[in-house]
C-alpha cells in the first residue's frame, strides 16, 4: 500500500522510520518532510496547511493511508476532508480535536466527563479576570485556542494574573485564541505525557513518557515545543490502569455520546503528586518529542495499529512494547525558542547513526548544495534505546557527542527525574 505522512518535525520523521518498517507499506511520501524524512520517504513539496494540495495528492496518487503528524492541519478539519472525499486517513475529526484546539472546549469536557482537572473558570472580560485573580491568588492563565505552546502563563499573584490576562488579550497576538482566557488553579507536582490509540470506543495505552519543555538544564528559561523526551517514565509507571479507566475511558464515552468519536491520538499532559493525577490539557495528536522514544519502543506494526483504529477493532489488536527504554535529547539552534539563524552545516549524523542502538530523527534539517545544513530551531532529535534508562541516556549523549554544527544548543539534563528514581 501507499501511506502518506503530513509533517515536517521529529515526530514525522520518527512516524516515517516506523511506517517504513511495516510489511503492509511498499511507498511512503512525507509532506513536506525534512531531509530525514528523504532518506526513508519520498518528500513532496506541500505543507501541513495546505489542505486542498494535500487532498489532490493524495487522490492523483491514490493514497491508502494518510497520517496526520501536527495540530494545525487536524484543527483545520483535514480528516473530515479526506474522509467525505473516500480517503482513508488516521486521526481525529475536526469536532473531536477541539479537546486541544480550544483549552475551554477542553475544560468543559473533563468537568462533564468527570475527568480529574485543575479548578478553572473562563473569562471573556477584564471585570471577570480581577474577580478570578483575587479568586485563584496563583493560576495558569491560557489563551483557548492553539497558540504554539506559547499560550501559557504561570502566575504567582493576583497582580501576575491580572498582566497575563493582558498579555494574551493583546490584539494581534494570538487572534482569536487571545480572546478567550482560561484561568485555573497552579498545579504542583511532576508531569508527565500519557499516550493512547484510541478507535472511538477503545483506549490502548503507550508508555507514559516525560518530556522537557524549557529551555535550559533544571527547567529554566522559556517554554519550548519540547527539548527533550524519555519512556517508560517511572512517574506515572503504575498509575497506567487508573488514568486509563479515570481519563480514556471517560474521555471516549463522552466523545461518542456528544456524536464525535475519537479516533486517533489522544494525548493526556498529566501533573502527577504522591500517587494522584490531574489533567494538565489534552492533545489530539503525537506529541513532539515524545513520539520519538515512544515510537522507537513500539514493539508492533505501527500500520495495523492504525487501520484498527479507524476500523473500529482496536481491542482485537496486538499493541506490544518492546522491553527496556528510550531517551531523545533535541538539538536547537542557537536563540530557539526565540529568533535563530538557518544553513549552518551540520556533521557528524551518519557516525552517530551508526552507533549501537542511536537513531538520529531529523527535525529542522534540510539539503543544500549536498551538504545537510539546519532549517529550523529544533535541528535534531537523537534517541538512544537500552536495557535501562541509564543506558539509553547514555547512548543517547553518545549519539549528541558526534555531532556539531554553529550555535548547537542542548539540554544535559534529559531523564534526570528518571534517574533520580531509580
Ligand atoms: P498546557 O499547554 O495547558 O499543557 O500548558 C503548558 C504548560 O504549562 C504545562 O506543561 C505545565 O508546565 C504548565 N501548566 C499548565 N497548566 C498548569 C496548571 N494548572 N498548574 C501548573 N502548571 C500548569
Ligand atoms: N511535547 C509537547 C507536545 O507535543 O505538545
Amino acid at each position: 500500500m501507499k501511506a502518506l505522512v503530513i509533517g515536517s518535525g521529529g515526530r514525522e520523521h520518527a512516524l516515517c522510520w516506523k511506517i517504513s518498517q511495516s510489511k503492509h507499506v511498499d511507498k511512503l511520501y512525507c509532506a513536506p518532510g525534512n531531509a530525514g524524512t528523504g532518506e526513508i520517504a519520498q518528500n513532496v513539496d506541500i505543507k501541513a496547511e495546505d489542505l486542498d494540495g494535500l487532498l489532490a495528492f493524495a487522490e492523483k496518487e491514490g493514497i491508502d493511508l494518510t497520517v496526520v503528524g501536527p495540530d494545525a492541519p487536524i484543527a483545520q478539519g483535514i480528516v473530515d476532508l479526506f474522509k467525505s472525499h473516500g480517503l482513508r486517513i488516521f486521526g481525529p475529526s475536526g469536532s473531536a480535536a477541539r479537546l486541544e484546539s480550544s483549552k475551554a472546549f477542553a475544560k468543559r469536557f473533563m468537568a462533564s466527563a468527570g475527568i480529574p482537572t485543575a479548578r478553572y473558570m473562563v473569562i471573556n472580560s477584564i471585570e471577570e479576570a480581577e474577580k478570578a485573580a483575587n479568586d485563584f491568588q496563583m493560576a495558569a492563565v491560557k489563551a483557548d485556542g492553539l497558540a504554539a505552546g506559547k499560550g501559557v502563563i504561570i502566575c504567582n499573584t493576583p497582580g501576575e494574573i491580572l498582566e497575563a490576562v493582558k498579555t494574551l488579550r493583546q490584539p494581534g497576538l494570538f487572534g482569536d485564541a487571545g480572546k478567550t482566557i482560561v484561568i485555573e488553579e497552579l498545579l504542583k507536582g511532576e508531569e508527565a505525557s500519557m499516550l493512547a490509540f484510541c478507535d472511538g470506543k477503545v483506549a490502548k495505552l503507550m508508555l507514559p513518557s516525560q518530556d522537557h519543555k524549557r529551555i535550559f538544564d533544571g527547567d529554566k528559561g522559556k517554554n519550548t515545543g519540547g527539548m527533550g523526551a524519555y519512556a517508560p517514565t517511572p512517574i506515572a509507571q503504575g498509575l497506567e490502569n487508573r488514568i486509563h479507566e479515570q481519563v480514556f475511558v471517560p474521555a471516549l464515552e463522552e466523545m461518542s455520546k456528544a456524536g464525535t468519536p475519537y479516533i486517533g491520538v489522544l494525548y493526556a499532559g498529566l501533573m502527577i503528586s504522591d500517587g494522584d493525577f490531574k489533567v494538565l490539557e489534552f492533545n489530539s495528536r503525537f506529541g513532539d518529542p515524545e513520539a520519538q522514544p515512544v515510537l522507537s519502543l513500539l514493539d508492533s506494526d505501527l500500520v495495523e495499529i492504525m487501520q484498527a483504529c479507524i476500523d473500529g477493532r482496536l481491542g482485537e489488536t496486538d499493541v506490544k512494547w518492546k522491553q527496556g527504554a528510550a531517551c531523545c535529547v533535541i538539538l536547537a539552534s542557537k536563540g530557539y525558542p526565540d529568533k535563530y539563524d538557518k544553513g549552518k552545516a551540520i556533521t557528524g549524523v551518519d557516525e552517530a547513526s551508526r552507533m549501537d542502538g542511536v537513531t538520529v530523527f531529523h527535525a529542522g534539517t534540510s539539503m543544500s548544495a549536498g551538504r545537510l545544513v539546519t532549517s529550523g530551531g529544533r535541528v535534531l532529535a537523537v534517541t538512544g534505546v537500552g536495557a535501562s534508562i541509564e543506558d539509553a541516556i547514555k547512548k543517547a549523549y553518545f549519539g549528541v557527542s558526534c555531532i556539531s554544527f554553529e550555535g548547537m544548543h542542548y539540554r544535559k539534563d534529559i531523564g534526570k527525574a528518571a534517574l533520580a528514581r531509580v
